[in-house]
């Protein structure tokens, strides 16, 4: 059985003291959260620490936003996988859109990152998706097969097994406009046929592919009822506890 997971991406949002109270609050509400649902904050780099700390006593999971392509040294500004998992952070988010449009991230550098993170016992949480003017050429499925062809299909079988796609459509990200839990599902299923025709059936089996576009309370169970979608990656509904805490509960 392939894991449920819930993962909130805070972007570059929340000060040190809104952070921890996220956190907190998140973690008040625990008992509502079903215990077969990973639930994974991923706050910024400075903050990881702290609410590392806020969380020690709970199920719930720390990820990074983002790491260096390097291992260590020279690189001013830059945090490496090994840094981020001292901090007790199991898992990375590596090719968001946002890096990928904003920060130039190539699938190259994208693939790097993948490498690093999993030499250094993170799980990659690998995002992938296509922009609306590609969706409107029907260029989605190529886009993100590309996408996927470049990153994590070039990675050994064994490797492959600790990472979680997140199918994240460039259009539904932030706008409010979510992806139908028709076109999200048609996404995921092919994303799964090429880990299939990649790896094995049992990898397409086990992986878990997360969507990632203005979800929130009012869409999620639809989305999460679909068959190949295993949960969210969720940005601004992650900010309010209240609503990230719903969204945990939408698995049927
Ligand atoms: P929104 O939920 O704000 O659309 O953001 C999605 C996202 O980018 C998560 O990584």
């Amino acid at each position: 059985m392939r894991p449920q997971i819930v993962a909130g991406n805070w972007k570059m949002n929340n000060d040190l003291d809104e952070g921890r109270q996220l956190a907190k609050s998140i973690k008040e509400h625990q008992d509502d959260i079903p215990s077969d649902v990973t639930v994974i904050l991923a706050p910024p780099f400075i903050h990881l620490s702290d609410i590392s700390r806020e969380i020690m006593d709970s199920p719930l999971q720390l990820a990074a936003q983002n790491c260096a392509t390097e291992e260590k040294g020279a690189f001013t500004g830059e945090v490496s996988a090994s840094m981020i998992r001292s901090t007790g952070a199991r898992y990375v988010i590596i090719g968001h859109s946002e890096r990928r449009s904003y920060y130039n991230e190539t699938d190259e550098i994208v693939h790097k990152k993948i490498q690093l993170a999993l030499k250094h016992d993170l799980y990659p949480i690998v995002c992938v998706g296509e922009s609306l003017t590609q969706r409107e050429n029907d260029q989605y499925f190529s886009v993100v097969e590309a996408q996927l062809d470049n990153t994590v299909f070039k990675l050994s079988a064994e490797d492959f097994g600790r990472v979680v796609v997140a199918y994240e459509p460039v259009w539904a990200i932030g706008t409010g406009k979510t992806a139908t839990p028709e076109q999200a599902q048609e996404m995921h299923a092919f994303i799964r046929k090429k880990i299939q025709e990649n790896f094995s059936s049992d990898a397409a089996e086990n992986t878990a592919i997360l969507y990632g576009g203005s979800c929130k309370p009012a869409n999620a169970a639809e989305l999460f009822s679909q068959p190949d979608i295993d949960g969210g990656l969720i940005g601004g509904a992650s900010l309010k506890p209240g609503d990230f805490v719903e969204i945990t509960k939408s698995f049927t």
